[in-house]
């Protein structure tokens, strides 16, 4: 169908106002694109209104779990320029990954990760981690120092607020932006990007769209991470996944794989590169 401007601005506002939507600091150009790329698929606003709700479930996931982010962040603001492992800090961190099921699942894994991630990729002094969730709040866990570069982006603006307050909390830059990567993919470079547990949605979202979106992006490396088995764990993806990295870069680019439990990460060399 074809939506006028108007209707188009009314179904924004529509979504956006629903009780599952209102609080949630959700990104206006997320929810845009959404109805852009489904108008033409749907015959009436109904039907355009329930799609786009359909797919907007998937991609915020409220399912995976979010922490109370007014309450850390009020014990945040007790803390004055704490070390990387004061005890504090690591509680209030440990809090907020394990509300998040993309980071609950690697937490007890979390040190040996970051071990080997950057064992093979070198320290990044500038890292996008990309689609972030939770994820900067293991930055303790990273070994990485203070002066790090690191650009966190997510469509929810509660969390980017959140890891902002963090990351001042930490002494690094607040580099975290509300922004939807695959509407405006970030151009900045970096000597990692950091895309975990959400290319399959991608997918979904809009298939094919990783080959583009990997490409677009100025970075050394690129690491993919996917899950290694579904959420409840009854069966493997490692194949399918596999094929999904495959299927997004040339076979030469994609320079090792670091196996976990119930992760696995695609290291791929300057994506943006031909
Ligand atoms: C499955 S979680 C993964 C979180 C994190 N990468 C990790 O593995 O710990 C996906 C996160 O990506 C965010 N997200 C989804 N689509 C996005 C987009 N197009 N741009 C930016 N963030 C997005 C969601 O809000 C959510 O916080």
């Amino acid at each position: 169908m074809n939506l006028a401007p108007a209707d188009r601005d009314r179904l924004l506002e529509k979504v956006l106002n629903t009780p599952k939507y209102r609080e949630s600091g959700l990104n206006p150009h997320t929810v845009l694109d959404l109805i852009d790329e489904e108008a033409p698929r749907q015959a009436s606003e109904k039907a355009l209104y329930k799609a786009v709700r359909r797919k907007l479930h998937n991609i915020v996931a409220p399912y995976l779990g979010d922490p109370d982010y007014a309450a850390l962040t009020e014990r945040l603001k007790s803390l004055k320029s704490p070390p990387l492992d004061a005890p504090e800090l690591l509680a209030i961190c440990t809090e907020a990954l394990t509300a998040h099921a993309s980071t609950a699942e690697r937490l007890p894994v979390q040190t040996e990760f970051y071990r080997q991630l950057f064992a093979a990729t070198g320290a990044p002094a500038a890292v996008l981690d990309l689609a972030c969730g939770l994820h900067p709040l293991a930055f303790p866990w990273m070994g990485l120092p203070p002066s790090t570069a690191y650009h966190a982006y997510d469509i929810i603006q509660p969390r980017v607020g959140f890891i902002n307050r963090f990351f001042e909390t930490l002494g690094l830059a607040p580099l975290a932006e509300n922004r939807d990567i695959l509407v405006d993919p970030p151009n900045i470079r970096a000597d990692l990007g950091i895309f975990f547990k959400e290319a399959h949605r991608f997918e979904k979202r809009q298939p094919g769209c990783n080959r583009d979106f990997w490409a677009s992006l100025n970075v050394e490396t690129l690491a993919v991470s996917l899950p290694t088995r579904n959420l409840s764990g009854t069966h493997s993806l490692l194949g399918q996944h596999r094929q999904l990295v495959q299927a997004n870069c040339a076979p030469n680019k994609i320079r090792d794989e670091l196996i976990f439990e119930k992760e696995v990460v695609f290291l791929i060399d300057h994506p943006g590169r031909l």
